[in-house]
């Protein structure tokens, strides 16, 4: 349970909040490169920790994020005629580059000067494995690229997916890191869903997990057991990696699938969903599950991040198929039975209300190195963790172990990444 004021820290993410300025120290994805995808073409609205931006490809197809609103009068530079190295605002014509400098005011002789005194907000932008990033915190800070194993991988053995939440995003990152919810909510997919049947599914019946949560150091390394044959245990290991990350364990040799749940504003996320084969392109069946929204992902309405099924139509629940245990919550699709549950505690749920139990333990940690990590930095500039590349080179992983044996030191190479060797999955 959180009291309101730390459920507040945890949660708000606008400028000048402790977990906003936490965040804005990492590198943010926010767009795939495809919705930008020519020279002058239409400006995109933006909004990121309750920021609202606009980005854009100028005449040289160089990407900027700059405020949305013109330093004028406050238009939105959304309307703007992309033409000549530059966003002009179309109610008097005032210009901005990729960097947000004002470079044409012409109502004001040019010899005056007074468009270099112009400059309007402005954030670094780099494009990489098929996403557009941003960073937001103070420049001079500005961390190394993320090193995340897709970002490297041939686009043919990756699949993304990006998707908005109606939900503040730490409900989004909870679910995320809650193994214990698969052997209920999930029971139907883990027999039915291509990219989930697997041995290690049929050990998901055991609704009775047991957590061993360990600090790593990007985050955290979730293991959760499940008995197995007689004295062993059947292991999946999450990893959480600051801010937003999570890695979520294989099924036999399907993909490997991770999240990041990136803050819209305080009560919407942006869920990216990867998907990516470490030592093997995805196959067409693969793909074409996902397409349909099977595995870790969902159907979108075309032109929007909104999913087909959503709050306004029920989530299509299907008490019939809840009935039948197809889908357990009536709800088709994981990526869907998560959301829906999640969207239904309202925008940012009340954790003073809460009752945990032992399976919430990794959700008791996350929230403590989140809230420990925002006042640090607050209180007394502690650098964060998770900004060295090396600590996103890591995996998840599922296997059995004999019991007794520590998983984190005695699997140890599972849960890194190994160039070119497949990921370790039962
Ligand atoms: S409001 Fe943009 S130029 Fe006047
Ligand atoms: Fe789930």
């Amino acid at each position: 349970m959180l009291n309101s004021a730390d459920n507040d820290l945890i949660c708000r993410t606008g400028a000048g909040t402790a977990m906003g300025n936490f965040m804005r120290r990492y590198w943010v994805p926010f767009l795939y490169a495809s919705e930008l995808p020519e020279a002058d073409g239409t400006p995109l609205r933006v909004k990121l920790f309750c920021e609202r931006l606009l980005a854009f490809r100028d005449s040289t197809g160089t990407l900027g994020l700059i405020d949305e609103f013109c330093a004028h009068r406050g238009v939105s530079l959304w309307f703007g005629r992309n033409e000549e190295g530059g966003l002009r605002c179309p109610y008097h014509g005032w210009k901005y580059d990729t960097r947000g400098n004002c470079i044409e005011v012409p109502s004001e002789p040019a010899e005056s000067g007074f468009c270099a005194k112009v400059k309007l907000k402005s954030y670094p932008v780099v494009e990489k494995g098929g996403v557009i990033w941003t960073y937001m915190g103070p420049p001079e800070l500005q961390p190394p690229f993320p090193a995340f194993e897709w970002l490297d991988l041939p686009a043919s053995h990756r699949y993304l997916k990006k998707r908005h939440q109606e939900s503040n995003w730490m409900q989004a990152l909870e679910g995320g890191i809650d193994s214990s919810h698969v052997s209920w909510l999930h029971s139907g997919e883990l027999k039915s869903d291509p990219l989930h049947v697997s041995k290690g599914a049929v050990y998901q019946r055991d609704t009775t997990p047991k957590f061993e949560v360990v600090e790593s150091p990007g985050g955290l390394q979730i293991g959760v057991r499940r008995n197995a044959e007689v004295g062993h245990y059947y292991w999946r290991i999450t990893q959480f990696i600051l801010p937003w990350y999570t890695m979520i364990p294989p099924y036999g040799d399907n993909a490997l699938n991770g999240h990041a749940f990136v803050p819209i504003d305080d009560e919407t996320t942006i869920v990216w969903s990867f998907t990516y084969h470490p030592a093997r392109p995805l196959s067409e069946h693969e793909l074409a599950t996902m397409n349909k929204g099977g595995g870790m992902h969902v159907e979108l309405v075309p032109g929007t991040f909104r999913p087909v099924i959503n709050k306004d139509n029920d989530y299509l629940i299907d008490r019939q198929a809840q009935k039948e245990r197809r889908y357990y919550s009536g709800v088709a699709g994981i990526a869907m039975q998560d959301a829906s549950l999640q969207e239904s505690m309202g925008p940012i749920v009340d954790r003073s209300k809460e009752n945990l139990v032992s399976t919430d333990n990794a959700i008791i940690m996350a929230r403590a190195i989140l809230k420990r990590a925002a006042v640090a930095l607050r209180d007394k500039s502690v650098t964060p963790r998770g900004l060295e590349p090396e600590s996103h080179r890591v995996r998840s992983a599922s296997f059995v172990l004999p019991a007794g044996v520590p998983f984190a030191t005695e699997r140890a190479d599972d849960l890194r990444v190994r160039e070119g060797v497949a990921h370790t999955g039962i």
